[in-house]
């Protein structure tokens, strides 16, 4: 991130009216995000508690002696006192290390024997002590939820699952999944990514150019992105949507005023081809 771009977004995005901000250790622009929040709060344009600060646990903390440590890390580079949801980012561990994405002599990443459910009960430790509201997972498929849903003496269980989910890709087995056990999908890439070839499976067609998506945004006056939100904050999945453009910002916002027909609700979840852009291939 271009230093200074992440300060004066988020500040953008709550003077729009975002309240719910998605950050992580390894964006490393965390400082960036605090002093946006603690700047608007100073202002008086907000209160700490109207924000929802969503941080992650990095795939090297998962030894559930760091996982205390790594969150206070986290809030001192923020300057906030808790976080409102804190997310394992991904259910696989990295080795420990400075090295946040650890390879071998022959470029293999080196992974790290843990135990899943012994990291949640160190992030069950973290709520209990105030430091996050909320404890939730990411990218968990559905038999890691029940491994932690099904663990003895499970105090609280995760109430999020922050997953890919657009229109490309909707997830209607997770979905389902997490809806029976009161998991709310946070769904990440809702505007099919930045197709950035260095981590986005480019080979997947680009979603914003959906001829159903740009022909249903017509009949109302808005884009394919914002159609691509709306859908998925219909069906009831929380939407992260990334910009660093001031009118896409306020763009990606404008989502409230309109809501789309049962009919075209079900013609876009046939858009769903089951292909990732985000394919983790760690
Ligand atoms: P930018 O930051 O220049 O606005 P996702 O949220 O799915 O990861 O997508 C993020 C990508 O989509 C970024 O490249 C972002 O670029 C771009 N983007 C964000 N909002 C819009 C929009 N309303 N229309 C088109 N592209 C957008």
């Amino acid at each position: 991130t271009p230093k200074g771009t992440c300060l004066e977004s988020v500040k953008t995005a709550i003077d729009t009216g975002y309240r719910h901000i998605d950050g992580a250790f390894v964006y490393f622009n965390e400082h960036e995000v605090g002093q946006a929040i603690r700047e608007k709060i100073a202002e008086g344009k907000i209160k700490r508690e109207d924000i929802f600060y969503c941080g992650k646990l990095w795939n090297t903390c998962h030894p559930p002696e760091l996982v205390r440590p790594t969150l206070e890390k986290t809030l001192k580079i923020l300057q906030l006192d808790y976080v409102d949801l804190y997310i394992i980012e991904l259910p696989m561990a990295f080795k420990p290390g400075d090295a946040i994405y650890p390879r071998d002599e022959n470029g293999k990443f080196i992974y790290h024997e843990t135990d899943l459910c012994a990291t949640w009960e160190a992030m069950e430790a973290c709520k209990d002590a105030g430091l996050a509201k909320s404890i939730g997972v990411s990218n968990f498929n559905r038999r890691q939820l029940e491994m932690i849903l099904n663990k003895p003496g499970l105090k609280h269980k995760p109430v999020s699952n922050q997953v890919e989910c657009h229109p490309y890709f909707t997830q209607p087995k997770l979905l389902e999944f997490c809806r029976q056990h009161d998991i709310v999908i946070v769904g990440y890439s809702p505007l099919g990514t930045s197709r950035d070839e260095t981590w986005v499976n480019v080979s997947s067609p680009p979603l914003l150019k959906d001829s159903v998506l740009n022909a249903i945004g017509k009949k109302y006056n808005k884009t394919a992105a914002q159609i691509a939100l709306r859908f998925n904050i219909q069906r009831g999945v929380v939407v992260i949507p990334k910009s660093f453009n001031p009118q896409r910002i306020r763009e990606n916002f404008q989502i409230f005023d309109f809501s789309l027909t049962e009919k075209e609700m079900k013609e876009i979840e046939a858009l769903n081809k089951n292909v990732r852009y985000v394919e983790l291939l760690m």
